[in-house]
């Protein structure tokens, strides 16, 4: 019953204790049976008895055994007779897949989770993707050393909940000037990414049942956010100048929010008119809705100047600001922010405080060194030129390779660039087939709800200049030819 195998990577009394347990918890030993002295079982199983007497200490302080005085040890008693379910991990049968456990509902409403082809590839054009070589490693680990070698006992425990202070003073700072977003240190909360921020607005700002509207298309994870705290999703068109706030009333006036990228629509990439962010701010007003407001790669614009946030234009703080450090520096550094009005500051404060303390202090002290230092403002220029470049060299391939077959769309903004296909082709085939050949083609039906268009959305932040023509030709290959 119990064997050991010295070739194994377990070491001896972990496989002895693994043997006993498993023989308790399947009935082979009984309750209230004898078990073998270490010696005994030391020298029947030809180990020292070290290991035996550590697997019978662990076995004994769980409560699989017990010391009876003149009997030894034995089985505890007070286990179940019958054999238990609760067999070993490794030995678990779990439930196949496509048998269903009960979970609770809302899990439910989320979509099934895919392995998506061009989300799986690193190739050209994935979308998200930022020019890491230009980012300034090495300045960067000199500021994360010299936090690391200062850590003292407050900046090792539990930070301000709200975040770093002099982070969020250079960020309010940041956001005055570049953003023209009205606030101060005291309203930016700072989070783990924009993703996080819209889960703590959503569940601090809406009821179930609550109408949405979102932006058709629009990013498909905030779609989740608010699915996930049982709002329902009104979808509203966008056209060149944005959402399209008059289809918006006609299809649901009273709707509790409106989810918006009025820099950079995401994934058309159009700029939302003054006309139209005038409408929905007074559609907020008027029907006490609130506006979240999703300015996540506004740092870059190429054609002109960064245009304003929509919360300047608010008099009526309805409107809640996320923004991400994803884009401008990278996405696995999981900080962004949100501008809080406010009133509701301590609301969305104790929110954040259930479902996590903070975002780790470490990181919000460097980059609060790097904004302060002016390494932020400088890293941005050099990334607006750099993109800039790269969105133009991409545009010229395009017009070059596909002539007017294909039809790129948006502001000269932002790190993707989103293209229309001619005719009836499908993306997601061609999606599919792309990324085999190492492209990453995100489709753009996708990421509707209502009257998919067929498209690609084309991440130009990680690739190369001189790799360009040639992934504009494999994307020709796939499109025109195949
Ligand atoms: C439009 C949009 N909003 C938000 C996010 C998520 O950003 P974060 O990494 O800050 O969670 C993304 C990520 O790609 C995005 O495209």
């Amino acid at each position: 019953m119990i064997a050991v195998d010295r070739k194994a990577p377990q070491s001896l009394h972990r496989q002895i204790y693994n043997s006993f347990r498993a023989a308790i918890v399947d009935g082979r030993l009984r309750p209230g049976q004898r078990i073998p002295s270490t010696r005994v079982l030391a020298s029947e199983i030809r180990v020292s008895r070290f290991p035996v007497l550590n697997a019978y200490a662990q076995l004994l302080a769980e409560g699989y055994l017990e010391s009876r005085v003149g009997a030894g040890t034995v089985v505890s008693s007070s286990l179940p007779g019958q054999p238990t379910s609760s067999t070993p991990a490794q030995a678990r049968n779990l439930p196949s897949r496509h048998e269903l456990r009960s979970v609770a509902q809302r899990c439910l409403l989320l979509p099934r989770k895919e392995e998506f082809p061009w989300m799986v590839h690193w190739g050209p054009f994935r979308v998200g993707q930022v020019a890491l070589d230009l980012f300034p490693k090495h300045l960067w680990s000199a500021l994360v050393s010299r936090r690391c070698r200062g850590i003292n006992a407050e900046s090792a425990h539990y930070g301000d909940l709200m975040g770093h202070k002099a982070l969020r003073r250079a960020i309010a700072n940041y956001l005055n000037i570049a953003r023209s977003v009205r606030c101060e240190a005291g309203q930016v909360l700072i989070v783990n990414g924009s993703q996080q921020a819209l889960e703590i607005t959503a569940r601090v700002l809406l009821n179930p049942g609550d109408r949405v509207w979102l932006e058709d298309p629009s990013y498909r994870l905030a779609r989740d956010a608010f699915t996930i705290n049982e709002c329902h999703p009104v979808p509203v068109p966008v056209d060149s100048e944005g959402l399209d706030v008059r289809a918006g009333i006609k299809k649901y006036r009273k709707a509790r929010a409106a989810f918006v990228s009025p820099s950079h629509q995401f994934p058309l990439g159009v700029t939302m008119s003054a006309s139209r962010r005038l409408q929905l701010v007074e559609w907020a007003q008027h029907s006490g809705a609130w506006i979240i407001e999703d300015d996540y790669d506004s740092e870059f614009r190429y054609e002109s100047l960064p245009i304003a946030s929509l919360q300047g234009l608010d008099a009526n703080s309805r409107v809640i600001y996320i923004g991400t450090f994803s884009k401008v520096l990278f996405p696995s550094l999981r900080l962004g922010y949100i501008v809080v009005p406010p009133d509701l500051v301590d609301r969305f404060l104790l929110m954040r405080r259930v479902m996590d303390l903070g975002a780790p202090t470490l990181y919000q002290e460097v980059l609060a060194d790097f904004i302060d230092e002016g390494h932020f403002a400088r890293h941005i220029r050099r990334m607006r030129v750099h993109y800039g470049e790269l969105r133009r060299t991409l545009v010229r391939s395009l017009r070059s390779t596909f002539g007017d077959k294909l039809e790129a769309i948006g502001d000269e903004a932002g790190m993707h660039l989103t293209v229309m296909l001619p005719d009836t082709r499908r993306d997601e085939e061609i999606s599919a087939r792309a990324a085999r050949q190492n492209l990453s083609l995100w489709p753009l039906s996708r990421l509707y709800m209502e009257q998919p268009r067929q498209g690609f959305i084309l991440g130009f932040g990680g690739v190369s200049a001189k790799e360009i023509p040639q992934a504009v030709r494999k994307l020709h290959r796939l499109v025109i030819r195949e």
